[in-house]
């Protein structure tokens, strides 16, 4: 039984580092201007209630998008990703509602890119159907989006971006997290991936870096922003991203942008990470 919900962490500081690191990527994909794939293998609901009942429950918006809202000057690689969200929020006293993945990868897609999501909740799946059942461009299915993934590839466009964002409330999905990117790096090599993970024990973090070294997938970037100091048992104090074939600029554009990040949503305590873990390969 998924007892996981979104709707409590929307727009917190994982959020934020996630969907901006994704519209970066969409952004990249789009520049090419050949059709591709974004493919989300849990979707979540899509668009989240900042002022419902669960998000207010923790204000964890509040240390994520919240402290990003209204400041004045923003870095030019944060202003697509802000521009999604006041389009979400176009009375900007106030944030009202923070949008999803697949709802940021809607508005970035050109009528020939095609969406698949994947979502087992039954709220949350139903609540997809209704913001995208209607788009003959969009596929929602209720199945294990990691074995659903394996089913699309290599997809007929032979471009693709997926995101894989688990809640890993089952220890089970750090390992089978990393299987899935090996088998899917077989069937399709060229593809762009994002994998996210919590920093909650830096123990596990190395062991999924080291456990992705070992799969032999070149070209593998690492993201990270942690707004407090690493502590074991303290719950999630930042979170990460293995980017498998990024965008060449991505490296570049995150090393200017988390400082500023850094400076509004982090304590004195806190750090980021950007590195190659696994070297490009050359041609
Ligand atoms: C962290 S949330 C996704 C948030 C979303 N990607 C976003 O950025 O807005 C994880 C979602 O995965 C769903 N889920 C859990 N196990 C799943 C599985 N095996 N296959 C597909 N979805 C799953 C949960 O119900 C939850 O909605």
């Amino acid at each position: 039984m998924l007892s996981y919900r979104h709707a409590f962490h929307a727009g917190n500081h994982a959020d934020v580092i996630k969907h901006l690191v994704l519209v970066l990527t969409l952004d990249y994909y789009q520049s090419k201007n050949k059709p591709f794939w974004y493919i989300d293998t849990h979707a979540g609901s899509g668009l989240y209630k900042l002022t419902g009942s669960e998000a207010q429950k923790t204000r964890e918006f509040a240390q994520g998008i919240q402290a990003l809202w209204q400041v004045g000057q923003i870095p030019a690689s944060v202003q697509t990703y802000l521009n999604l969200i006041r389009q979400l929020n176009p009375q900007q006293d106030q944030l009202h509602r923070y949008p999803g993945s697949p709802w940021l990868a809607a508005q970035m897609l050109h009528p020939t890119d095609a969406m698949r999501l994947f979502e087992l909740h039954p709220m949350d799946f139903r609540a997809l159907e209704t913001l995208f059942g209607d788009n003959k461009h969009t596929q929602i299915r209720k199945q294990d989006g990691l074995q659903g993934l394996l089913g699309l590839l290599p997809p007929i466009t032979r471009r693709a971006v997926t995101l894989i964002d688990p809640s890993y409330e089952l220890k089970s999905d750090y390992t089978e997290v990393i299987s899935t990117l090996a088998k899917a790096h077989k069937r399709f090599a060229t593809g762009t991936y994002l994998l996210w993970y919590p920093v909650i024990s830096r123990q596990r973090v190395r062991q999924m870096t080291n456990e992705l070294q070992k799969t032999g997938i070149p070209d593998i970037l690492q993201i990270e922003f942690c707004p407090s100091a690493d502590s074991d048992g303290m719950g999630m104090t930042g979170s990460g991203l293995f980017a498998i074939n990024p965008p060449w600029l991505l490296a570049k554009q995150m090393r200017e942008v988390l400082p500023w990040l850094m400076e509004r949503m982090a304590d004195a305590s806190g750090h980021f990470t950007v590195q190659q873990i696994t070297p490009e390969k050359r041609a």
